[in-house]
């Protein structure tokens, strides 16, 4: 099976890419830079202006698509809007199945990011694609980038009360290609890490295995936004879950002994 793979280069892109060669498909990945590598054809494309999608799509059976814009002005250019173009172009070569990848709780939790993603899930199931979402929960380098900015003022500033549900992004890996292999599936499906943490849970053990004394300091985040986040409106009780843990990742990264 051919499959173009966008986002490659991303967190998730990395172990996506790995996992489709270990399962002998052939794999094009899209870059806005000139990349190589012995395995991959790399092409370059750019969802914000469409140009080298239909170049990127032509002759393949199905796409990941992956690629997202979470920061910056320009998400709706690139999630919304990129996607329908993406889509459109994949439609028009005859591309037999797109899997897109969105994030638990984009229905229901009020960020302006998942408004966007909402909208990109809407614009694969309605265009002419055989389509599958999976919908994946916070991978662990997401949840450390929050705590790091969380704490540059000193201490450890959050609502401790929010819920997550970190995920090994190569656990995701294996989930979206299994999906690629089985075939659309026109449906959401949901992943999830193995375990639902408390944010003050998830902070106190990430000061420990950094060896830090940062003190935590406890902040409400108001609103509808805090009360889905507090009610576990980025968590999902799906089934299969991923196995690898917040202190897995914590002992991967920073080793059992503890350092800054
Ligand atoms: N992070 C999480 O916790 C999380 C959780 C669940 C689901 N997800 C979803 O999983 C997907 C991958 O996330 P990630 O964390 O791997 O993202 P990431 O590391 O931020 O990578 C983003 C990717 O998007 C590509 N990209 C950005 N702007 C683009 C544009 N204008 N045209 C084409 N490509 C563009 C980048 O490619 P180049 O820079 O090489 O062009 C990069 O490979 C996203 O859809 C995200 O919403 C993320």
């Amino acid at each position: 099976m051919k499959v173009l793979v966008t986002g490659a280069s991303g967190n998730l892109g990395r172990p996506v890419l790995a996992r489709l060669l270990d399962d002998g498909a052939t794999v094009r990945a899209t870059s806005r830079r000139t990349r190589s590598g012995a395995d991959v054809e790399w092409v370059v494309a750019d969802l914000a202006t469409g140009a080298g999608l239909a170049e990127a799509v032509a002759g393949v059976d199905a796409v990941l698509h992956l690629a997202s814009a979470p920061r910056g002005r320009q998400t709706h250019q690139v999630d919304v809007l990129g996607t329908r173009h993406l889509v459109v172009a994949a439609g028009a070569a005859g591309v037999g199945h797109i899997v897109y990848t969105s994030i638990v709780g984009v229905d229901r939790v009020p960020f302006a990011y998942y408004k966007q993603k909402l909208a990109a899930e809407q614009a694969i199931t309605a265009g002419p694609v055989p389509w599958s979402v999976l919908r994946a929960t916070q991978f662990p380098q997401f949840l450390e980038k929050l705590l790091t900015i969380s704490s540059r003022l000193g201490p450890v500033i959050a609502d401790g009360a929010i819920l997550g549900q970190p995920v090994d992004p190569g656990e995701v890996a294996e989930r979206l290609v299994a999906r690629l292999f089985a075939g659309p599936l026109r449906g959401i499906e949901e992943f999830g890490g193995p375990e639902v943490l408390r944010l003050d849970e998830a902070a106190r053990a990430w000061r420990e295995a950094r060896g830090s004394r940062r003190p935590l300091l406890p902040v409400r985040v108001p609103g509808r936004l805090g009360s889905e986040l507090r009610a576990g409106g980025l968590c999902t009780d799906a089934l299969p879950r991923g196995v690898r843990t917040w202190a897995d990742y914590l002992t991967d990264t920073y080793g059992g002994t503890g350092r800054k």
